[in-house]
């Protein structure tokens, strides 16, 4: 039968459990490599051998290393491996929403155990998968969707939930920070940087996902999911990439002390009434922010990730470690794959999916945060005054400010240009949007040059001579 057609077989181990590969592009060439070096090991960790029973690829042409050491298992049929009677679990490494979903789902239905590492799916679309897999009692794992090889899905879902978690947040993407750390350190182009995160395998097949923040989203919608126990999906995330940090967005942030991290921020919101009442609600966003270089987020380079946890009886916790690339994600999955081949020997299941408190998003224009503004202005007298009066207007309290340029280079009877760096107190982002809409109305002030959130701020303030 020809590798194409439909089943691909293996000699089957009695009670072993099967697994069926679904992608082996950079984190599936890691899957097959550690099943196959680790075969013995994780027989004895499972108490039951662990192995292939088929790999689907689109273009088996395209994987000479997986066709000349594991030709008899390479399939062109995704759909019928994963549905296979030899079949135990399925793995999925390929990524995006069709057709993915409907083979999860038809082998959910049929009983197999699911371990995906597909952001994008879950974040669209969790629910469903979860749905199925309680209805036929199979396990759905995820951990490899978010922060690579980082546990952070497991300790959400299972290590703190007894606890109440009130805010996830860090660098979630690791593309973008080692495009971020190429830029900080000088030296690297957007595009150089960019096209070896691509080589080095950390880029998504369209690393648009990554620097327009799509993945950093995905993944936020599951972190926030599991948090706070409400259905959060990637279009309940403001998005903001990183695209449009320039080398002058680089260079003030470094004057102020602080370097600028692609974040992901998953809070529990608690709005007291007058009357005492309270209301919950979730806001999760990603964004392009300054971070104060003395904060821990500053220091993590390349295509590390590192994730903050806060809950209120643990405190704060976190985790740091390799966020992309084929081995470091291969681990999360042999590590999910480890658990349901547990569960499938010894009796067990993952943990059910909860969303019972349902709590509303919070829309970004009311969530509040501190903002650098860098404006080209008019240097002349009453400047600074009519500019400090349009943040007044709109509630903006300023924290910071910084005259730079000047005189310098005016003409006689030419009041010339001056830079103004402005660092605002907290001030929700609608505010801040009327603020920038309101100045650059204004004659004395050409351009906006530049508009960032800081975040953990504090010192990045006092870094310009003016606390708080
Ligand atoms: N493209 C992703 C990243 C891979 O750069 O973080 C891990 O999900």
């Amino acid at each position: 039968m020809a590798s194409g057609e439909s089943s691909a077989e293996s000699a089957v181990t009695p009670g072993a459990v099967r697994v069926a590969l679904l992608g082996c592009g950079t984190v599936g060439t890691e899957v097959v490599r550690l099943i196959t070096e680790q075969a013995d090991d994780l027989t004895a960790r499972v108490g039951a051998p662990v192995e292939l029973a088929g790999v689907a690829v689109r273009r088996p042409h395209r994987h000479p290393w997986l066709t000349e050491t594991h030709g008899h298992l390479v399939t062109t049929d995704a759909a019928a491996l994963a549905t296979r009677d030899d079949v135990d679990a399925v793995v999925e490494v390929i990524g995006g929403i069709e057709p993915v979903r409907g083979w999860l789902l038809a082998a959910l239905a049929a009983g197999k155990s699911v371990v995906t590492a597909n952001k994008a799916l879950l974040a669209e679309d969790g629910p469903t998968l979860a749905e199925a897999a309680d209805a036929s009692g199979a396990d759905l794992y995820y951990e490899a969707a978010v922060a690579g090889a980082i546990p952070l899905l497991r300790p959400l879902r299972e290590s703190l939930a007894g606890d109440r978690i009130t805010r996830v947040a860090g660098i979630v993407n690791g593309t973008s920070n080692f495009i971020l750390s190429a830029m900080s350190s000088g030296g690297t182009s957007y595009a150089d940087a960019l096209e070896e995160a691509t080589r080095l395998g950390y880029a998504e097949a369209d690393p648009s996902a990554d620097v327009d923040g799509y993945d950093a989203a995905s993944k936020a919608a599951i972190l926030a999911s599991l948090a706070f126990h409400t259905r959060i999906t990637a279009s309940d995330v403001h998005r903001e990439g990183m695209r449009g940090v320039s080398a002058a967005d680089v260079a003030a942030a470094r004057r102020l002390g602080c370097t600028i991290k692609l974040l992901a921020i998953c809070e529990r919101v608690v709005d007291e009434a007058p009357d005492g009442s309270v209301a919950e609600s979730v806001s999760a966003r990603v964004y392009p922010a300054m971070v104060p270089d003395s904060h821990p987020l500053a220091g993590v380079d390349g295509a590390f990730n590192a994730v903050f946890v806060e809950a209120e009886a643990a405190g704060q916790l976190m985790f740091y470690g390799q966020g992309a690339g084929g081995a470091p994600t291969a681990s999360a999955v042999l590590g999910d794959l480890v658990a349901v081949a547990r569960n499938r020997t010894g009796g067990g299941r993952s943990p059910r999916e909860s969303a019972y408190a349902d709590l509303p998003v919070r829309p970004i224009g009311e969530v509040p945060t501190r903002y650098h503004v860098d404006l080209e202005v008019a240097d002349r007298e009453g400047v600074l005054a009519t500019i400090a009066g349009a943040f007044a207007k709109q509630g903006v309290s300023i924290a910071a400010v910084r005259q730079t340029g000047g005189v310098f280079g005016a003409a006689d009877g030419d009041p010339g240009q001056a830079r103004l760096t402005v660092v605002t107190h907290s001030a929700p982002e609608a505010a801040l949007s009327a603020t920038v809409s309101a100045l650059l109305e204004l004659d004395i002030v050409p351009g906006v040059a530049g508009v960032l959130r800081v975040e953990g701020l504090g010192r990045a303030v006092a870094a310009l001579g003016m606390g708080e």
